[in-house]
């Protein structure tokens, strides 16, 4: 099976049981007031479910052809077929999509929840210029390729909220709550974008990885089946 094809059926199973622990709920939660969202990287859907359910109309972004697939077919099944979502196959990391869609849509905030474990070493090559443009040198690349592909789609995310003046929703999954003494890493982001605001949020949960999508900590691979997690959201504004 090719990589793309393996990494949604895998995501899937991590992200229908995000939905049925009501981790999206929460996620959708912080940010009630937002109504038209994009989401980058909607992965196979759940995510943008919940969003829906939460009253969200959504703009889904999604690179992997094959989650796009399995998002659309969900949203279907579950009755959802109207204008609430739009999805839209690309990738955030390039210029010309990304200003495509500043351009052609209004929304109030973008979104990236959960963009780690996405990653496979045959990225490398494609992604080593655009980490190299969002200031990374090659020796932060190679010590975590990973998290550096991760903070990329994050500043990618910024870029994008910043070309429409709106507000950024991050999850990220960790091992410790966060809060404004122990950040450092998004408290940059909020400085470079130029937020005036940054709120954090955070719920204990779990996360299957064998079974499901690995997850690995510093390239280490975790065979457990269910991890305690920490899902941590940072909303700026
Ligand atoms: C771990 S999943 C999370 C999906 C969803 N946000 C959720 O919380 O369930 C990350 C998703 O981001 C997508 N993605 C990664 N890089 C991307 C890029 N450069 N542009 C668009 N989507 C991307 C991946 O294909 C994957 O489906």
């Amino acid at each position: 099976m090719d990589e793309a094809k393996e990494y949604a059926n895998q995501w899937d199973v991590s992200a229908r049981f995000f939905y049925e622990q009501g981790y999206y709920s929460w996620m959708a939660q912080q940010i009630e007031q937002m109504h038209t969202v994009v989401e980058v990287g909607c992965g196979t859907g759940y995510s943008t479910l919940a969003l829906v359910e939460n009253g969200h109309n959504v703009i889904a972004i999604e690179k992997n052809h094959n989650c796009i697939v399995k998002a659309k077919q969900l949203l279907t099944e579950r009755g959802i077929t109207d204008d609430r979502v739009v999805f839209i196959e690309g990738d955030i990391a390039e210029d010309a999509f990304r200003n495509g869609l500043a351009a052609e849509y209004e929304f109030n905030a973008v979104l990236c929840w959960n963009v780690g474990s996405y990653w496979n070493k045959n990225m490398i090559e494609y992604y080593l210029p655009y980490m190299l443009q969002y200031g990374l040198n090659r020796w932060q690349i190679a010590q975590n390729p990973e998290s550096s592909y991760a903070e990329l789609i994050l500043w990618e995310t910024c870029r994008l909220a910043q070309a429409k003046g709106v507000a950024v929703h991050i999850v990220d999954r960790g091992a410790e709550t966060l809060n404004e003494q122990n950040d450092p890493y998004y408290k940059m982001l909020k400085d470079e974008f130029g937020y005036k605001k940054i709120e954090y949020a955070n719920h204990s949960a779990l996360s299957i990885s064998k079974g499901g999508r690995m997850l690995s900590t510093k390239g280490v691979v975790n065979k457990d089946e269910l991890l305690d997690i920490i899902l941590v959201s940072i909303l700026m504004r």
